[in-house]
């Protein structure tokens, strides 16, 4: 049988297959259910840099001053939320319980934008006992003034800022859309990334036709989503000095073996296990190990980027003369 342990972050984990921040990683009962269908690792889902925000002025405000007006924000000031709650408290609970309760890494994770004081709570997750941290970068380039490298420098501000917080491993989660995707990787690592989570799925809105609202349209993955996620992996695989995980698009078996070989260290789920439930994950898992024991593979690490770019003997298909083929062989109604 093929060894599928893997080590990412410094963690050993039994397979690669991890479940991604999701609701389903937002309670202790589905955190054991993951546990239970053998998820290698679990990510929590993420404390929001608003959270934390709003949570500082509703302190702020108990006391009888005003936050409200000087928090590091981009605006500087966000509207009241009903009730103050933030769920910051419970979410530093649930870690707390979390690694009270599961054998497997707890990696915690936080999402922002901005080189703010809400960074801090990095160093509340390392002090509960998180495993790992994910950083969670999810920046949407809105403003026309602003250019390319000078969101570039923010990504690596914070990812410093995050990194001279803790000492646990830190892995940082970015979407697609750099000019340059894997130089861009190589200077998060250089700035302290142990690991690169690739790639975020950020949600896009739509336009109700009746309403003429903007709606949140929140669509799950499909496994074709997996292929933008699989070129890079290729492509960064032994060039960027940090550990690879691969998210979106991983659904079945066939994913998580094309992503390792690829080149990922290990793969992330979450549309698959919200769509299946929990136990889909020991079914995919199950379905890697035969897939590696049927061709002999004597551990993960020897398939591991046997099929990355630089190891190809056409490393070209991993860029642009596919995208040629690819159009110009398409025959209509296949
Ligand atoms: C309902 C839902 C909630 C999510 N919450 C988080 C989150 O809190 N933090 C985060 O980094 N990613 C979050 N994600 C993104 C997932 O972790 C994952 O990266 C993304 O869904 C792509 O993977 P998939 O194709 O397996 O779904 C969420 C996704 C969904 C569908």
């Amino acid at each position: 049988m093929t060894d599928l342990t893997t080590r990412y972050l410094g963690l050993t984990l039994e397979h690669p297959i991890v479940a991604s921040a999701s609701p389903l990683t937002g309670s202790l009962d589905s955190l054991l259910a993951l546990q239970d269908a053998g998820a290698a690792a679990v990510v929590l889902p993420s404390l929001f840099e608003e959270q934390i925000e709003h949570d500082a002025m509703a302190f702020e405000r108990s006391i009888g001053g005003d936050a409200a007006f000087n928090v590091e924000a981009p605006g500087g000031f966000f509207p009241e939320l009903p009730g103050y709650d933030t769920g910051v408290e419970e979410h530093l609970d649930l870690l707390s319980r979390a690694k009270g309760e599961l054998g497997v890494p707890v990696i915690a994770s936080l999402n922002g934008t901005t080189d703010g004081g809400w960074t801090a709570y990095a160093t509340a997750f390392e002090e509960r006992g998180a495993d790992a941290l994910e950083l969670n970068i999810y920046l949407v380039a809105a403003e026309p003034d602003t250019t390319g490298p000078e969101i570039e420098e923010r990504y690596l501000r914070l990812v410093e800022r995050v990194r001279t917080a803790v000492d646990i491993p830190l892995a940082v989660k970015i979407g697609p859309q750099f000019s340059s995707p894997a130089n861009m990787a190589r200077r998060l690592a250089e700035a302290g990334a142990d690991g690169l989570v690739v790639f975020n799925r950020f949600y896009q809105p739509d336009i109700d036709l009746e309403t003429l609202e903007v709606t949140p349209d929140l669509d799950l993955s499909s496994p074709s989503d997996m292929r933008l996620t699989l070129r890079w992996i290729a492509i960064m695989a032994d060039r960027v000095d940090a550990d690879l995980a691969a998210t979106t698009g991983v659904h079945g078996p066939a994913d998580v073996v094309k992503l390792i070989l690829a080149g990922a260290t290990v793969t992330m789920m979450t549309s698959a296990l919200l769509r299946h439930g929990p136990g889909h994950l020991r079914a995919v898992r199950d379905g890697v190990g035969r897939w590696f024991t049927e061709r002999e593979y004597v551990s993960l690490d020897q398939a591991r980027g046997s099929v990355s770019q630089a190891s190809v003997p056409d490393p070209i298909a991993f860029e642009r003369a596919n995208y040629m083929a690819a159009l110009t062989t398409y025959t209509p109604g296949s």
